[in-house]
């Protein structure tokens, strides 16, 4: 069996742990805190990938970088969701320490450093720390970034593009997406229970994309790479509240709670 079997991701959106709607980077403590301790419950392999929030969206946008690459508004823009990073990073070692070392032990691994795209989409990434780092224990943390970009000069990444990109590299048992919804809304504002890239057509004009500033394309893109990543990799993803207390446990414990993402039955 590899050493990467029962490997899962879980993305935090910028939304659950920074103040989203704020000019500046504003982390809510008190909600990084509880989804860290619910983290640290966890005793598999884990990679963690978190959003940019209002560290990254606010400057991305200034910038004007989701149109064109600017180096200083890149550097700005990196150098405030690292910022964020050391946050997510020591809010999930506080937990490691604590335990005699069982919690988790994270270590940041930033974008920038280690991944190129060509026109928005990730083209490589060097793997063999990340692999290295799950065989040895210990959890990296990812993020949404600036990266350097062939045909762009740079971009923004979003955290959801590298989610499904390690899901589908690593081959990942469970991907879930955590945000500040309770999954994809329906007309009638409840979860919807399922989409599949057969059913999403009927689903695709009521995702809303999200109400505050955002470069990366709100609830709807990330719809749109999970589907991708069940129609190439046969992976279901689960999109459910991280902002709610537990649920981040109960992901991670393996329910399939929020909106399942999967491929269409028969497949
Ligand atoms: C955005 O990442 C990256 C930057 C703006 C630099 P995400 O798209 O993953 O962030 P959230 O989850 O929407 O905040």
């Amino acid at each position: 069996m590899s050493a990467l079997s029962e490997l899962v991701i879980l993305k935090l959106g910028g939304s659950v742990i920074t103040d989203k709607g704020a000019d500046d980077g504003v982390v809510r403590e008190a909600e990084l805190l509880r989804i860290a301790r619910e983290v640290s419950e966890y005793r598999g392999k884990l990679i963690v990938v978190h959003g940019a929030g209002s560290f990254g969206h606010t400057y991305a946008k200034k910038y004007g970088l989701d149109r064109q690459f600017d180096p200083e508004g890149g550097i700005v823009t990196h150098k405030s969701v690292k910022k964020l990073s050391t946050a997510v990073v020591d809010a999930l070692n506080r937990f490691g320490e604590g335990r005699g070392g069982e919690g988790p032990r994270a270590v940041a691994v930033h974008p920038m450093g280690c991944m190129v795209c060509k026109n928005g989409r990730i083209e490589s990434m060097y793997l063999d720390n990340l692999r290295l780092m799950l065989e040895n224990g210990l959890v990296p943390v990812l993020h949404g970034d600036v990266v350097m970009d062939s045909e762009l000069g740079g971009c923004i990444l979003s955290g959801d593009q590298i989610v499904t990109y390690l899901a589908k590299t690593l081959k990942a048992s469970r991907l879930g997406l955590g945000s500040a919804a309770d999954g994809v809304l329906g007309m009638d504002g409840k979860a919807v229970h399922e989409i599949t890239p057969g059913t999403f057509e009927e689903f695709s004009h009521y995702i809303g994309a999200s109400e505050n500033t955002d470069v990366t394309g709100g609830m709807l893109g990330k719809v749109r790479e999970l589907l991708e990543l069940c129609k190439t990799s046969c992976i279901t993803s689960h999109i459910f509240n991280a902002g709610k207390a537990d649920y981040v446990h109960r992901f991670l414990e393996g329910e399939a709670i929020g909106t399942s993402i999967c491929p269409d039955k028969g497949n």
